[in-house]
């Protein structure tokens, strides 16, 4: 049985003037999953929310909201909300005014209205709150607030806008595991915008990599982190060590490649040839050290640098290395008692297996 989509685009452009602020993006998002879109700053991610929203009308393409094409509706007749990065809560009224707003713009009775406010701000945690004004509420609590005011109209499907830019570190921290929970527990379909890979990593189902304005990779992060299209993927999504490099022979299995007097193998790309540049990326925790003196190792690929930093992390250890190929690389070593720890200036190896590389072409 194929599950029920709630938002599907297809072929959506939008430009402004000369910029393509939007080409040819098309995704579906399944009923009740919480989906990311993920990419940098000015790729395009608001305009495509906007779209979605009715804020922004397609240039070309379609946009569906529960098997209906809303081409042309206007917002307020689109089942979609959207939380903005700030926040917009009415600061004079209070938390229960500020959620049962849009109620009571829909004139929705004053009893169903208290009791549809009480019940969701139960959910989102702030019962008992209802009294108060949002300026004596915590940050992560004024938050819970905004996606309260939306989820409270029922909609079919909640539009986030990188809605923790403002918070601090540790409250964000916080804040991604509660929202995901809080999604869980109403079954709201949430489209989540970010520029932050650790946001998305941890909350989405799926996630939908954006850069200059296209989608270039979809899946849940796993997938994305195992098994990046491309280099931006590879790099954008998780940690990675980028060595490029130009192929030097070509064999049934792996190249090899050379880089700055140095030589390693990779995995065979389709259409590669001798003197293709090519750019490896190894995840910090597929790479290892090893002693300078080390023989036992029967990994692939070696490289000899110098330790110029460790940075402890509780749990995991980082090295940053400087290879003598002149590349610089992090090394990520789950703290262990019966090994030693790496020491700044140490002579080392780094190394690793070629089937932990990925490549793509330069
Ligand atoms: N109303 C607008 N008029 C002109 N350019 C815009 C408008 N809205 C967005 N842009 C441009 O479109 C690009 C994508 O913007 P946006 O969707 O806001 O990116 P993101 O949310 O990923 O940071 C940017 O270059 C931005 O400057
Ligand atoms: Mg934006």
């Amino acid at each position: 049985m194929q599950d029920t989509i709630d938002v599907e685009l297809v072929n959506i452009n939008k430009s402004f003037g000369e910029l393509k602020a939007v080409e040819n993006v098309s995704f579906q998002v399944p009923r009740g999953s919480f989906f990311s879109i993920l990419g940098p700053s000015g790729c395009g991610k608001t305009t495509t929310l906007k779209i979605i929203a009715g804020f922004e009308e397609p240039d070309t393409g379609d946009v569906f909201i529960d098997g209906e094409r809303v081409n042309g509706i206007p917002p307020n007749h689109r089942r979609v909300n959207m939380v903005f990065q700030q926040l917009a809560l009415f600061p004079l009224m209070t938390v229960t005014d500020n959620v049962a707003f849009g109620l009571r713009m829909a004139r929705v009775p004053k009893r169903d209205r208290r009791k549809r406010v009480e019940t969701i701000l139960n959910k989102v945690g702030l019962s008992g709150l209802g009294d108060r004004k949002p300026s004596q509420l915590s940050g992560g609590q004024q938050q819970r607030v905004a996606i309260a005011r939306c989820l409270v109209l029922d909609p079919t499907v909640l539009l986030l806008d990188e809605p923790l830019g403002a918070l601090d570190l540790k409250l964000r921290e916080q804040m991604k595991i509660q929202l995901k929970l809080l999604q869980h527990q109403v079954g709201t379909t949430f489209i989540y915008i970010t520029h932050d890979q650790s946001e998305a990593l941890v909350m989405s189902d799926q996630i939908a990599v954006m850069n200059n304005g296209r989608i270039l990779q979809i899946g849940p992060p796993d997938e994305l982190y195992s098994h990046p299209v491309d280099g931006f993927v590879a790099s954008f999504v998780g940690e990675n060590n980028a060595i490029p490099g130009i192929v030097s022979s070509i064999n049934d299995h792996s190249v090899k490649v050379k880089f700055n007097g140095f030589e390693i193998n990779s995995p065979v790309l389709p259409n590669i040839r001798v003197g293709s540049e090519i750019i490896n990326y190894i995840r910090p925790e597929k790479m290892q050290l090893l002693s300078i003196d080390d023989q036992s190792s029967t990994l692939e690929n070696r490289i000899p640098g110098i330790i110029q930093d460790v940075i402890f992390d509780g749990a995991v250890i980082r090295a940053l290395v400087d290879l003598e190929s002149g590349n610089r690389v992090m090394v990520l070593i789950t703290r262990t008692t019966d090994v030693p720890q790496p020491v700044s200036g140490e002579k080392v190896f780094v190394a690793w297996t070629t089937r932990d590389v990925y490549c793509f072409p330069n």
